[in-house]
Formats: structure tokens, C-alpha cells, sequence
């Protein structure tokens, strides 16, 4: 079959799929007109920071199947797909303890201004005294969306010895009672937002969750407390969280995804020795890319054969 590699993936896979396909690989298949790989193609895989739009997709007449290797749907054109009778798959499962790990590791970096102290030693200054920073224990970890990823944040917080309290959109009576059972309490958005020391974003960017996190819910947090976000940038409304920690209501941010992201964005929010950023590494574990080009390797195998829908898993298959 003929693979566009919009996005790269993990070396092993790669390595699969030239052995078996004709692959053509590309930086950045929405960055401006259509790449002559994509218009050849049947399969397209694809992670975030490529937007297949409905003009990108429209110039790949031959498309078949959409494999995006990793969760996030917000940079496909779903109903262009869906129209044009294109399948479409995703890989959820390996990155999502790797963006829970990555949020953690936000949490403490921000709560115990790891990144800060260590600006600080590389000046040749010791501010010991002035970096100090609260502990995890018996704070509240304030999660929205405690889903798939959620979740899994949620249970190291449980571990960390934090109250957790989470939110979650269409959860059934069974999902409460599992997260309940694994130390995570319900609540509505307005209420977790209220309990929070510590609020961590989960939820995917649509429609209904563009700032989400916006001036009105930042304005509810308890002072001095800190925000993440590991889900999307549009989900979190840079401009008010600025506001926020830049007159101290809140202590500090982490953030691994940005509204804008890519080489050359240099955020704002940069200004701010409180706030820890990243650049979208959330999935960036080397095991879970490996696990994730895997299952890529698997999923276009089944697609060849024909047993798509016996091979791929429920939460898999989007189209
Ligand atoms: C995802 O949605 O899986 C993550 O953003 C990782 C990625 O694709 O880069």
C-alpha cells in the first residue's frame, strides 16, 4: 500500500512499514499545499501538529484509512472523513500513562519550582530560603475529565497521598463507581474547580471545551494554587491564566501543550519565572512511542487483510 507519514513515528515502525509499503514520509503535511505523497496515498498516519483539514484531505483522492497514532482528534477534518467515507483509527492506550507521568512531573516541578531553582544554581546563585513550595500530601487534585488519561493522573495523586476529586462528561453509573472505587470522588466542573490546590486538564479540545478553564473558572480557584495542562492548548484561556499568576492569585502553571505551538512560538506565559512549559512531549515516553508504532504496524496489517473490525479495539475505532 502507499503510507504517508505525516508525522514521524517510532524507528522500529517505520522500519516495518518501508519494509512492507511504500512509505513517504513528510514534516508537516498541512504546512502549506498538498505534499505529492499524500495525494498518492491510501493510508495516512498521523500525530498532533498536522492539521488535515478538509483542503489537505481533499487532495488525497485515493485515502482509505487515517491511522492517528496517539489519542487527540482536534487536527482532523472528522466530518470531511466521515463524508468521504475515509476510516479512522487512533492508538489511545500506550501514551496515556506517559501523559499522565509528564503531568506529575509538571506538578512537582511547579509546586517545588524545580525548573526555577535549577535556572537559579546554573546562575551561580543558592536561594534556598526562597524556594520553597508546598507538599503533594493532603492537598486536592482538582482533575477535568478524569478519563482515560484523567484518570490515570488520578491514581497517582492517590498515591501521592491527595485528596482527588474529578469531573467527567457522560460518565455512566458503572465509570463513577470505578473511579470512585479507585480513590477519585465525582463532582460537577464547578465544584472541582472550587476544591482544587492543584487542577490538571484531561479533556479534549471540541466545541464545548474551548476555555473551559477561562477568567470565570480561574477566578474560582483557591489562591495560590497551580494549574496544568497536558490535554490542549485551546482548552485553557492563556491570556486570563496570565492575568492570574501574574498578579499572584495563582502560584504557578505547567503547561505541555500551547494555543500556539511550533518552532519560533515563544508563549507569553514565558515571561513568568512560575511557570514550567514544554513542548507537547506528554506522549514522548520512548516505550510508548515504541508500543504506539506497534500497534500502528498492527492496525494497517489488519486494514490489508480485511479484519480491521476484529482487530482493532472498541476505543480504536473512530470511523
Ligand atoms: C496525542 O493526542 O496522542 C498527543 O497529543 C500526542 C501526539 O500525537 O503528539
Amino acid at each position: 500500500m502507499r503510507i504517508f507519514l505525516a508525522s514521524p513515528i517510532d524507528d522500529t515502525a517505520l522500519a516495518v512499514l518501508t519494509e512492507r509499503h511504500a512509505v513517504t514520509r513528510a514534516a508537516a503535511a498541512g504546512a502549506g499545499g498538498v505534499d505529492p505523497g499524500l495525494a498518492a496515498c491510501e493510508v495516512v498516519v498521523v500525530r498532533s501538529g498536522v492539521t488535515l483539514s478538509a483542503d489537505v484531505l481533499s487532495g488525497a483522492p485515493h485515502l482509505r484509512l487515517v491511522v492517528r497514532a496517539g489519542s487527540g482528534l482536534d487536527n482532523l477534518d472528522l466530518d470531511y472523513l466521515a463524508s468521504a467515507g475515509i476510516r479512522l483509527l487512533r492508538v489511545p492506550g500506550p501514551g496515556a500513562r506517559a501523559v499522565a507521568e509528564l503531568t506529575f512531573g509538571l506538578i512537582l516541578a511547579v509546586a517545588r519550582r524545580i525548573a526555577e531553582a535549577d535556572r537559579e544554581v546554573r546562575d551561580g546563585r543558592w536561594r534556598k530560603h526562597e524556594l520553597a513550595g508546598p507538599l503533594l500530601e493532603n492537598k486536592v487534585l482538582g482533575i477535568v475529565g478524569a478519563g482515560n488519561i484523567g484518570s490515570t493522573v488520578g491514581r497517582l495523586g492517590v498515591a501521592w497521598g491527595m485528596r482527588v476529586v474529578g469531573c467527567i462528561a457522560g460518565g455512566n453509573d458503572v465509570s463513577r463507581a470505578r473511579l470512585e472505587g479507585s480513590g477519585i470522588e465525582i463532582l460537577d466542573f464547578d465544584a472541582v474547580v472550587s476544591a482544587a490546590d492543584i487542577l490538571t486538564i484531561h479533556v479534549p479540545l471540541l466545541p464545548t471545551t474551548r476555555h473551559l478553564v477561562g477568567a470565570s473558572a480561574i477566578a474560582r480557584l483557591r489562591p495560590r494554587s497551580i494549574v496544568v495542562n497536558t490535554a490542549r492548548g485551546g482548552v485553557l484561556d492563556e491570556a486570563a491564566l496570565y492575568e492570574a499568576l501574574a498578579s499572584g492569585h495563582l502560584a504557578g502553571a505547567g503547561l505541555d501543550v500551547h494555543e500556539r505551538e511550533g518552532d519560533g512560538v515563544v508563549p507569553p506565559l514565558a515571561d513568568l519565572a512560575n511557570v514550567v512549559l514544554t513542548p507537547h512531549i506528554g506522549a514522548m515516553a520512548a516505550d510508548a512511542q515504541e508500543q504506539i508504532g506497534a500497534r500502528v504496524v498492527e492496525l494497517v496489517d489488519a486494514y490489508e487483510r480485511g479484519d480491521l473490525d476484529v482487530v482493532a479495539r472498541p476505543e480504536e475505532l473512530v470511523l
